[in-house]
């Protein structure tokens, strides 16, 4: 693996700013987004006098906390054009998140809104060690999505030379590897690992290729992923962290140096932590929903976003920003069985554990009586001899998430791949939970 590219005299300066210096910035940009909203968008305007607050009420940034919270819900009801604070002229670019239920939520950026993302993607790859220059293949998909053409602009505008592969076709993207000699790729840590298959599959050492630096979000992963992506190709795995409804891909990103979690850009994001039952801000360091506020957003400000990913606030360490610790899983991600908290995250670090088994895995949920079951589908590794893992496996399971489990090691490559997001759970309850 390579050295860590880290060079502190190309930071912003705002990376390298007190946090006095970038509280003031906050709250200066704060407090134009709460007018900008309020002056612009109806719907904003309403529900701050529903709730008895005004913009000019924030003195201070722990006083968001008595603005109302925006959800997934207030962006499809306002379908598609509702929460736009500028006349749709000056709209250059629509994106829509991925939902696959419901109505879609739209997104709208200014020109000035794509160069600020822009401008935040090359921050998130200075940060995860790319060198200007260096070759970035892109296989995040394109189109609606945020991931492809939010990674390639801010690959563009960092001065990399970009390969816009998107998503898909596996053979191609191994061959395209190959052929250009990419250092940096930009995908799914799930699709990584299809991709990595491939690779053997077609007698190529993952080891051997040009890749250096993988930039890694849009799903949950966990740091045993990490650690086998970069043992498997001897790259750094970094991790990206972002949603369509507050930019796409760069609302933060983990720094090379430190691998500690994802900085949130704090100059563009306001965070906060919420007990997600009660909408009690939490103090730093304590688990609960993530909520955002746009601080620069011109065409779609978001005030008090709840992402429903669950996470922890943590002090900055390479950069003066706040990180996030990795997320443990959406709140709609959340298994409960038979009372039983549990994510697909903490199945992915168990199986890990476990060398005989790859991961690739789903948790298929079923209700064969009264009480729900978790099968966890696993492929072995190839090669591997697999007697008696399945029940280690699940004695470990009941161990560490206090609830049993069936484990089922299938063979290797009979799980369907994804080609962007992973599906971990299949959900077969019949009738469905209410
Ligand atoms: O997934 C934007 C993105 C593209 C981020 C490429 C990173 C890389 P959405 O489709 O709106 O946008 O999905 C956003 O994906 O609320 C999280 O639940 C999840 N997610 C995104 N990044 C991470 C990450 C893009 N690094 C939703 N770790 C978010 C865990 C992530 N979950």
């Amino acid at each position: 693996m390579r050295e860590p590219y880290v060079a502190p005299e190309t930071l912003e300066p705002i990376e390298r700013a007190s946090r006095d210096e970038l509280a003031a910035l906050q709250l200066e940009r704060l407090r134009w987004s709460l007018q900008h909203a309020y002056d612009r968008v109806p719907f904003y305007r309403r529900r701050f006098d529903e709730a008895g607050v005004h913009p000019s009420d924030l003195k201070g940034l722990g006083d968001l906390e008595h603005f109302p919270f925006t959800t997934k819900q207030d962006l499809r009801d306002n379908y598609p054009f509702g929460l736009l604070a500028v006349p749709l002229e000056q709209v250059s670019r629509i994106h829509a998140s991925s939902g696959t239920t419901g109505q879609p939520v739209v997104v709208c950026y200014t020109r000035r809104d794509v160069q600020t993302w822009s401008g935040l993607v090359a921050r998130c790859l200075r940060a995860s060690g790319v060198r200007p220059g260096e070759r970035v293949h892109v296989a995040y998909g394109y189109g609606l999505f945020t991931g492809g053409l939010g990674a390639h602009y801010g690959a563009e505008v960092y001065g990399c030379t970009v390969i816009p592969v998107s998503g898909g076709m596996t053979e191609r993207q191994v061959r395209l590897i190959c052929d250009l000699r990419p250092q940096v790729i930009m995908v799914t840590p799930s699709y990584m690992l299809a991709i990595l298959d491939e690779m053997v599959r077609q007698g190529v050492e993952p080891s051997q290729t040009s890749l250096e630096v993988g930039v890694f979000g849009a799903e949950p992963w966990t740091e045993a992923m990490r650690k086998e992506i970069e043992d498997r190709i001897g790259m750094h795995a970094l991790d990206i962290y972002g949603l369509s409804e507050i930019m796409g891909p760069g609302v933060a990103n983990e720094c090379v140096e430190t691998k500690d979690g994802p900085h949130l850009w704090e100059d563009h994001f306001y965070p906060e932590v919420i007990d997600p039952l009660d909408g009690r801000v939490l103090p730093e360091g304590e688990p609960g929903e993530l909520v955002l506020t746009s601080l620069t957003k011109e065409a779609m400000p978001v005030i008090r976003y709840r992402t429903r990913d669950l996470t922890r606030l943590l002090p900055g360490t390479a950069r003066p920003m706040r990180r996030m610790a990795r997320i443990t899983g959406r709140s709609d991600d959340m298994i409960i069985l038979r009372g039983v908290n549990l994510f697909p995250t903490q199945v992915e670090e168990l199986i890990l554990e476990v060398p005989e088994l790859a991961p690739h895995f789903e948790c298929v949920l079923t209700r064969p009586g009264r009480l729900d079951e978790m099968t966890v589908r696993v492929e072995r590794r190839p090669g591997a001899e697999v007697t008696g893992v399945g029940g280690r496996l699940e004695g470990r399971m009941k161990e560490r998430m206090g609830v049993s489990v069936t484990v089922e090691v299938v063979e290797p490559d009979t799980l369907e791949r994804s080609l962007g997001k992973a599906r971990r759970i299949v959900d077969l309850r019949q009738p469905p939970p209410t």
